[in-house]
This record gives C-alpha cells, sequence and structure tokens, in this order.
C-alpha cells in the first residue's frame, strides 16, 4: 500500500509535553538560549485567583476529606454502577416510586408537625390554621393527605410486580417478609394519620377501622382496646394515634426500608420470568476436559450442559 507523506504538525500546536526533543546538532535552541516555551513566563496568578482556585477545588477536597475516614466510595460505586438483568423494564421502578412517596410524606410530614396541635380541643382548629393562614399550608398537607394514597397504591403495585415476577422466591424470601411488614406499617401510617384531623368524618371512620380490627381472631379484641386507649374514642386515642403515627411506626419503616434496599443491593433484581438463562460462555473442549477432571461436572460453578444449578435464582448476578 503506498504509503502518504505525513503532514507536518505546526509546533505552535503541539502542547510541549507531548513536543519531541530535538536530534542533538539538527537546530533546536541554539546553545546558551533558554527554549522558547521557557522564555515565556507564565502569568502570575493574583491573591485572588489562587483564593478562586481553592474553592473550586473546596468540594472535592470535603468529598475526600469525608471519604478517607468513611471509606464509603467503594460500597457507593458498587451500590451505584451494579448491574441488572436483561428484560429489567419500568416496572421495577416500583420500589424506588414507593420510596420517593415515604420521602415526601416524611418531608411535607414534618412542616405539617410545625403547626398541628394533637389535642382533642386544638387539633382541629390547628389544620384550619394550616390550610387557611399558614404560607404554602393547604399545598403541603394536601401533599401529605393525596400522597399517602399515591404511596399505598404503589406499594401494592410494587407487591404485585415482585409477586408476578417470582422476586419472593430463593435467596429473596426474607425481603419479601420485610415487604410484608413494610405493608402492613405503611397501612398502619395511613389509619392513624386519618384521625388526626379529628373532624367529624375522620372520628367516624376511625371508630368504624378500630371496631374492624376487634373483630379480629384472638388478638383482635386486645387490638382494639389497644388503639382506642380507653372505653371511647377520646382525646387518649388521638394522643395514641399521634405517637403510633409521628414517632413510632416511620422509625420502623426506615429502619425496615433500610434492610430492604440493603438486600436488593447484595441480592440483586430478579430477571423478569420470560427471560431465559444464558447458556455460560465456555469452549466445548475445555469444558469437557474440566468436567471429567474433577467430575462433578461443572465449569466456574456452572453446569456445562447449561442447565440451571439447583436452588439457584433464575436471576442472580
Ligand atoms: C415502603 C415500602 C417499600 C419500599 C420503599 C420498597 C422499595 C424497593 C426497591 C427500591 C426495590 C428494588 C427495585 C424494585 O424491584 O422495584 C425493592 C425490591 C423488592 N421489594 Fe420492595 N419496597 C417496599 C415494599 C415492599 C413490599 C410491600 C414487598 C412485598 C410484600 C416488597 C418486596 C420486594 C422484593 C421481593 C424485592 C426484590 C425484587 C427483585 O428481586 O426483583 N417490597 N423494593
Amino acid at each position: 500500500m503506498p504509503s502518504f507523506p505525513k503532514p507536518k504538525i505546526p509546533d505552535a500546536v503541539v502542547p510541549p509535553p507531548l513536543r519531541k526533543p530535538a536530534k542533538p546538532g539538527s537546530g533546536g535552541t541554539p546553545k546558551g538560549q533558554a527554549p522558547s516555551d521557557l522564555k515565556e513566563q507564565p502569568e502570575r496568578k493574583t491573591a485572588g485567583d489562587k483564593l478562586l482556585d481553592v474553592g473550586k477545588e473546596a468540594p472535592i477536597d470535603a468529598l475526600g476529606w469525608v471519604d478517607q475516614r468513611l471509606a464509603a466510595s467503594g460500597f457507593l460505586t458498587g451500590m451505584l454502577f451494579r448491574k441488572v438483568p436483561k428484560g429489567t423494564n419500568w416496572f421495577y421502578t416500583l420500589g424506588s416510586a414507593t420510596l420517593f412517596a415515604f420521602i415526601v410524606q416524611a418531608v411535607t410530614g414534618v412542616f405539617l408537625a410545625m403547626f398541628y396541635t394533637p389535642s382533642a380541643t386544638q387539633a382541629y382548629s390547628s389544620i384550619a390554621h394550616i390550610n387557611n393562614e399558614v404560607p404554602l399550608g393547604q399545598f403541603v398537607h394536601g401533599m401529605h393527605k393525596w400522597g399517602s394514597s399515591v404511596m399505598v397504591i404503589l406499594i401494592f403495585l410494587h407487591m404485585g410486580r415482585t409477586f408476578f415476577f417470582g422476586a419472593y422466591k430463593y435467596p429473596r424470601e426474607l425481603n419479601w417478609v420485610i415487604g410484608v411488614v413494610l405493608l402492613i406499617l405503611t397501612m398502619t401510617m395511613a389509619f392513624t394519620g386519618y384521625l388526626l384531623p379529628f373532624d367529624q368524618r375522620s372520628f367516624w371512620a376511625s371508630i368504624v377501622g378500630i371496631n374492624i380490627n376487634g373483630t379480629g381472631p384472638v388478638v383482635g379484641p386486645y387490638l382494639s382496646d389497644f388503639l382506642r386507649a380507653g372505653p371511647e374514642l377520646g382525646a387518649t386515642t388521638l394522643s395514641r394515634f399521634y405517637a403510633i403515627h409521628m414517632l413510632l411506626v416511620p422509625g420502623a419503616i426506615i429502619a425496615l426500608i433500610g434492610a430492604h434496599m440493603y438486600l436488593v443491593v447484595k441480592l440483586g433484581t430478579t430477571a423478569p420470568p420470560w427471560v431465559k438463562a444464558e447458556k455460560p460462555k465456555v469452549a466445548a473442549p475445555v469444558a469437557q476436559l474440566d468436567a471429567g477432571a474433577n467430575g462433578n461436572g461443572r465449569v466456574n460453578g456452572n453446569r456445562v450442559d447449561g442447565a440451571p444449578v439447583d436452588g439457584e435464582g433464575n436471576g442472580a448476578l
């Protein structure tokens, strides 16, 4: 193939570290003269420029400082850049959507708690105050109220996805059980929150709810007595519901979401049921040799014939 002469790249456009040093005796910088790069004095930085440089580096420096002490970057990289099975689709976002709904509930709940009074005589008027006088109060209250229904709908959809994709099977049974507890706690949040405005609707709806709990086998009557916190629904019921709604259940939900997420990251997500496991990519003769040599019929833990190994999840990575 004919070779074309390479065009000469002008020295001016090549950055100094990439420039070839001149061969001895072939020109270059005349003896006793500084190379042209050195002759050009770099612009002196003013104190302001230096301060600006330090400011630009500050966030990275601060993150580096924290990371040196926590060693969290390895964990975060593993968590954020993990592989997902083929066929992962929009249904897999329902868990994250539920998590987002929970965060919205937590944030709006904190702002509502700043103005709400959990007393039988003042609860109703404090809600009226939030809705009518507090800036953006009605908006935040509305977000919290509608957000609770959104979270309940999302958690059921997410549960349906994990059920129909078989994600409750080995090795994810424990995550399913944690999920069931999360579902019960989410329903408890919705139920206890409903009484807090202490208006006619919430009062009578809570009586119905407590009575339904009372019909449960064995524990039912004890549960309804505990929830009512007295012979009739009243001030003590409101205080109890408020403590459950504000402290007990959110704390348990946060801890369980932590465990749920840990298991999701550790075990990976399940592939959709219609995606078949790929055969291991191993050259046949080597596979046969290995299978013969150790006699267990496996290469790198996979069966040579490509059939799934007993007891292994279909999508485990
Ligand atoms: C506060 C409630 C919940 C939150 C925030 C939550 C969050 C998540 C997230 C983000 C994932 C990973 C992505 C995905 O598959 O969607 C996940 C996976 C999973 N969740 Fe939940 N979840 C909740 C409730 C539940 C419930 C009620 C169940 C079932 C009873 C459940 C069972 C599972 C299972 C089995 C997986 C693994 C899915 C797989 O391997 O493909 N979760 N969850």
